[in-house]
């Protein structure tokens, strides 16, 4: 089969037997180096999804294709489950971390930013899960597991490299302050719901490369957001695929939840880190750390402000803590 990069066009010829059936394998492009998805032939009896995408069919196949393409290190996600039991054993969670040399070289990196406060004083992982603590430890692998996946280019959604990853820090951080101020149990839950809240658009964004120019002109003639698009075109958002990669990683409901909704919290039966990913995704916009032309055409929903109990004074506050710990970390 021909495949082409849906960011430099570059065309391939692979051979159709080298992907398993029923799977889909990604593989860098030899001149931008950006991921091609390339799916392999239906399972016997499966269809072949329709051009446009018949829902159902297209939302499965994305489905296997996070479980078999793993987005972030499986060690980060073992980390992160343990990091949230009742009983956790630092020593084991410290070997853990160093299992990997490249997350450990990211923890060591990040706990000695501005914004963990350890500068310098930290060399090993054992120091750092004493200087940070349970919750600073849990922020920092999944900061330092994402960094990578969150931080390429997406050409088909039009985000260039880094556009993603800043948005998803600013996300993390105002979702943090937001749950400080309302139930500080579940900060460090809302910092990762809020790092991965968009992690959905990677899964995306090879189909919508695929329709691009469809994509394109909806949203140019009628007025109308990506996640719009996505509806029309696919059926379901980014929002909801991202929630399905939170389940696959066994992370806690609430969190899939909560990520599940973060573009229409109403509709979340009043779930509060739902409305505090949600603000927190307005705030990044506010300040202009978004990505695309679409931006002016989020609105906030209109009871977000009253349940979280905000005045219009306190967004700004909080945006101005939010650029000051995006600075602080130094991950841009
Ligand atoms: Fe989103
Ligand atoms: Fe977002």
């Amino acid at each position: 089969m021909q495949v082409e990069c849906s960011s430099c066009k570059t065309r391939y010829r692979v051979n159709d037997d080298s992907i398993p059936a029923g799977k889909a394998v990604r593989l860098a492009c030899k001149t931008c180096k950006l991921p091609i998805l390339i799916e392999g032939k239906p399972l016997k009896g499966e269809d072949e999804p329709p051009p446009n995408g018949d829902s159902a069919t297209l939302k499965a196949k994305i489905t296997k294709s996070i479980k078999d393409l793993p987005l972030i290190p499986q060690v980060v996600v073992e980390i992160q489950n343990q990091l949230s039991q009742m009983n956790v054993n630092m020593q084991q969670v410290a070997k853990m971390i160093e299992t990997d040399p490249g997350i450990t070289s990211k923890v060591l990196r990040i706990a000695n930013s501005a914004y963990y406060g350890a500068s310098g004083r930290t060399s090993t992982i054992m120091q750092a899960c004493v200087i940070l603590g349970l919750r600073g430890l849990s922020e920092v692998v999944i900061l330092a597991g994402s960094e990578k996946v969150l931080s390429g280019k997406l050409p088909g959604y039009g985000y260039d490299a880094g556009d993603l990853w800043k948005h998803s820090l600013a996300v993390a951080f105002g979702s943090k302050i937001l749950a400080n101020l309302r139930d500080p149990g579940i900060s460090s839950a809302a910092h990762t719901a809020g790092l991965l809240h968009d992690i959905g658009r990677i899964i995306l964004d090879p189909y919508i490369g695929e329709r691009k120019a469809q994509i394109r002109e909806y949203m140019e003639t009628r007025q109308k957001t990506f996640l719009d698009a996505e509806i029309e075109h696919f059926g379901f958002s980014h929002a909801e695929v991202a929630a399905e990669v939170c389940q696959a990683w066994k992370f806690p409901d609430f969190m899939s939840k909560a990520i599940h909704w973060h573009h229409n919290p109403g509709g979340s039966n009043g779930d509060l880190l739902s409305y505090i990913l949600h603000m927190a995704d307005h705030i990044a916009l506010m300040g202009g750390v978004g990505y695309d032309d679409d931006d002016i055409l989020n609105e906030v929903q209109k009871d977000a402000m009253s349940y979280l109990q905000l005045k219009q004074s306190d967004l700004s506050e909080i945006l101005m803590k939010v650029m000051e710990s995006v600075n602080q970390i130094g991950m841009s």
